[in-house]
């Protein structure tokens, strides 16, 4: 009935199936299949020299777009971390020469994410925005468009697969700046970059997410799990999961679990793990069976680089293999799949839910 959903029941999924062709304009023209190049419009070879550390500023799900890139960027040698953009703006970290400040936001409007670009003590600032001309362009040194195209369900899902492939290339750019060689698997990861579209296509084509809502109808609470990038993407798979279903959804760092949050896991409480399909899996696999020593079921989201999920996890929800930095693309892909799906069922108001807005501008 609503043409602008292009024959999609809600914008929500419309976007989610919008991803393979966002995150393609994020990529394309910015790196090659080769994996060789990084061309950043607007930021030439070179344009980070001098840069000693990375703050990364945003709310929301560009908050923990924010954090999928502290991880990319500490794995690049480039020291980074990423904050709220609130807490930045009330406590800035002291002025130290070489700071770059990356503001992350969709709109390019959010007044706390603007806030903290004023209150910045720093040498640069940057932001990361698929807004053209948004307040965030004007406040800051530059910007870099994610080109995800317009979001119009108010929770974020293909603005935050464009972030992140978009942050992946900035990532880059800055190691080879301030390292001064390539990181050691640039080719794997930009190659593997190319391909994410396509694998994205292949997620959103799949069943498996709405199995997985209808197989949770009436838990008591909904817990996410990861490391690393799968941490952000279990936060952001919570935040998803919360803001569209109302239910009480929370996101944890795998490790975290044994130090408090295992004490809520009960076989009312489903806990979606996120592996990234590299050399912290095994870690992650403890964690699982910690969980399920306790009754909790487990629902895996995993490439096929994960071994050993049979028999450890209840469930997997398996996405296309891809370099351990870019399978939190698709594992998030598949939970914004199950939170859409959960939210059906529950005949919520998934483009606008209760209480919530699109862009917070006060
Ligand atoms: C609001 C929206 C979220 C969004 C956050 C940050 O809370 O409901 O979906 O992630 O603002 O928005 P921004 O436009 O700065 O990315």
């Amino acid at each position: 009935k609503d043409t602008g959903k292009g024959g999609y029941d809600h914008y929500m999924l419309k976007e989610i199936n919008e991803q393979p062709t966002a995150l393609g304009r994020s990529v394309s023209g910015r790196t090659d299949s080769a994996g060789s190049t990084v061309d950043l419009d607007g930021f030439p070879a070179g344009e980070f020299e001098g840069v000693d550390r990375v703050h990364l500023v945003a709310m929301g799900t560009s908050y923990h777009a924010a954090m999928y890139t502290e991880a990319l960027l500490a794995r690049r040698g480039v020291p980074a971390r990423a904050f709220m953009s609130s807490e930045y703006a009330s406590s800035p970290p002291p002025a130290e020469d070489g700071t770059l400040v990356i503001a992350i936001s969709q709109s390019g409007e959010t007044a706390d994410t603007i806030a903290a670009v004023r209150a910045a003590r720093a040498e640069r600032t940057l932001v990361v925005t698929n807004v053209v001309g948004s307040s965030l362009t004007r406040e800051c040194d530059d910007a870099l468009l994610v080109r995800a195209g317009p979001e119009i369900g108010v929770a974020a899902t293909k603005s935050f697969s464009s972030q992140v492939a978009t942050l992946s290339l900035l990532s880059e750019r800055i190691r080879r700046d301030v390292v001064g060689t390539p990181s050691p698997d640039a080719e794997a990861f930009l190659s593997a970059l190319t391909r994410l579209p396509d694998q994205v296509r292949q997620v959103v084509e799949s069943p498996a997410a709405e199995e997985i809502a209808d197989a949770f109808t009436d838990s008591e609470a909904y817990f996410f799990i990861g490391r690393g990038p799968g941490h952000a993407v279990a936060l952001e798979g919570a935040l998803k999961f919360k803001e569209i279903t109302y239910e009480h959804a929370e996101g944890f760092t795998a490790a975290e679990l044994k130090h408090g949050p295992l004490a809520l896991v009960t076989e009312d409480t489903p806990v979606f793990a996120v592996f990234n399909g590299g050399s912290d899996d095994t870690e992650t696999l403890g964690n699982v069976k910690e969980i399920r020593a306790r009754g909790g079921p487990v629902i895996a989201v995993a490439s096929g680089d994960t071994p050993d999920l049979e028999g450890i996890a209840d469930h997997v929800l398996s996405v296309p293999s891809t370099h351990p930095e870019l399978v939190g693309v698709l594992a998030n892909v598949q939970l914004q799949l199950v939170a859409y799906h959960a939210a059906r069922r529950r005949g919520r108001s998934i483009d606008k839910p209760r209480n919530l807005a699109k862009s917070v501008t006060v």
